[in-house]
């Protein structure tokens, strides 16, 4: 499946070329993806995150709104066997084909699934945790802050995805509150002194921030 991004499509489409096959659970993923328009990260960004929880050497994973699986998916093959991915997803259907696929490629001993709202979920979650991806309502993104930065540990990433939101985040004042959701979120983790943040504009905008202490 090739998504549209905030690349050129051209660009987008150049880059697709070079991911190699996935294995048939991660293709049968992208096909209800597309078939149901259900927006997953795709194998792009999928990468990008198997790539980072690697670089960081992370065992302790939390993921808030994790859809059903797709991104945990690919976290999960790249954590050590004793490496624990954390995954809340608000909707139990959503959940009950994670656990589905995730057990069908021997990794649901890796991966626990949660039913609920992310952020009172995570609210009695101790922590700390090596990276946390935050992929919830658009609205809540910066109301997550305040749970997610506390709860990563020094040299740990956040990473947040849909940070362009397909170009909207460029008007002045827009109406719709995931916008304002993000842009407010975006200046949040800029400024927080704890943080380190990049924007990388793959597909939908991530923004990836260190926490330096
Ligand atoms: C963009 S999809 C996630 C896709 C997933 N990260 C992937 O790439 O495979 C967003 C998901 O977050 C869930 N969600 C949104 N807000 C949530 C919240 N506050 N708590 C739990 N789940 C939430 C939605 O039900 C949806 O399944």
């Amino acid at each position: 499946m090739v998504a549209l991004g905030m690349l050129r499509p051209g660009i987008e489409a150049y880059l697709h070329r070079f991911i190699p096959d996935r294995d048939t659970i991660l293709a049968e993923m992208e096909q209800l993806a597309e078939a149901r328009h259900f927006p997953i990260v795709g194998p792009v960004v999928g990468r990008l995150l198997a790539q980072l929880a690697q670089l960081v050497g992370a065992e302790r994973v939390l993921e808030m709104g994790a859809g059903f699986g797709y991104s945990a998916y690919w976290i999960a093959r790249v954590l050590p066997p004793d490496g624990r991915l954390l995954a809340i997803e608000r909707s139990a259907e959503n959940a009950r084909l994670a656990r589905e696929w995730l057990g069908q490629a021997r990794l649901d001993h890796k991966v626990e699934f949660i039913v609920g709202d992310a952020l009172e979920v995570v609210a009695g979650l101790p922590g700390p945790f090596d990276l946390i991806f935050v992929d919830v309502d658009k609205e809540q993104y910066p109301a997550s802050l305040s749970l997610t930065v506390p709860r990563l540990r020094p040299g740990g990433l956040l990473i947040t995805d849909n940070i362009l939101w397909s170009g909207r985040v460029l008007a002045p004042d827009p109406a719709e509150a995931s916008t304002r959701g993000i842009q407010e979120y975006t200046r949040l983790i800029y400024e927080n002194p704890d943080l380190y943040t990049t924007i990388l504009p793959l597909r939908d905008g991530l923004a990836v921030s260190l926490k330096l202490r």
